[in-house]
């Protein structure tokens, strides 16, 4: 599945963050999940294109037998499973993870649907390409139940989000939005359909930009694109 991967990725430091710029042939990706997949399915379909300009080099998760590697084995994709409970500690999970993330040459981490904190350790490693998808217009909703916060809080439009990771909670800057309208009869599950037809959207639209065009983050502002 790897391949077409021939040049080196230049990461400069300039101002209070990192610029980016893929330099290869297509952008290696590592995507992390904890369940369905369907966002990673999305990436995956993106891929097959080869002027989508990113390839999916590996899939890993926090748990086995989950359908988000089984998408990943039909499509020949490698995966691996690093599990909290085999570590003696958090930290170490966090090392391990970060370790086994790091041997796939990534030059983009994508969480899709990845339900664990990462620590300083993944952080530090991959600071600037690891991005995260989120059911909601962050900063409203963050967290583990954003579509059901904003049923309850009964906003009429929400959404969903593409960001950087950093150490808090939905925190990082916001790469990428779009807006879903929030129905009158919807219930969690309908609602959260209709944001992930969003979100699929987005994070294959945003990826593929990022790959192709590179990025940069200054601050909490992220550019895509030269
Ligand atoms: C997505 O809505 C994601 O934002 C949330 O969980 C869902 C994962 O969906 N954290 P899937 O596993 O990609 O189908």
């Amino acid at each position: 599945m790897a391949g077409g991967t021939d040049l080196a990725i230049a990461v400069s430091g300039e101002g209070d963050g990192p610029a980016a710029m893929v330099g290869r042939m297509r952008a290696r990706l590592v995507v992390l999940v904890s369940g369905a997949g369907t966002n990673l399915q999305a990436l995956i379909d993106a891929c097959a294109d080869r002027s989508y300009g990113a390839t999916v080099v590996a899939v890993g998760a926090d748990r086995p037998g989950i359908e988000g590697l089984a998408r990943a084995e039909r499509a020949g994709v490698p995966t691996f499973v690093t599990r909290v409970a085999d570590h003696p500690a958090r930290a170490a999970w966090d090392r391990a993870l970060a370790e086994t993330v790091a041997a796939f040459d990534p030059d983009l981490v994508v969480s899709a649907g990845f339900m664990k904190l990462v620590g300083p350790a993944f952080l530090d490693r991959f600071e600037g390409r690891f991005i995260n998808t989120h059911p909601a217009l962050l900063p409203a909703f963050a967290g583990m139940h954003g579509v059901q916060d904003a049923l309850d809080y009964g906003v009429k439009v929400t959404g969903c989000t593409v960001f950087m990771v950093d150490a808090g909670t939905d925190t990082g800057p916001v790469i990428a939005q779009a807006a879903v309208p929030v129905r009158d009869d919807d219930d969690v599950a309908t609602l959260h359909e209709r944001v992930k037809v969003a979100e699929r959207a987005l994070l294959v639209d945003t990826v593929g930009a990022m790959a192709r065009g590179g990025w940069s983050v200054q601050g909490r502002k992220v550019k895509v694109g030269r």
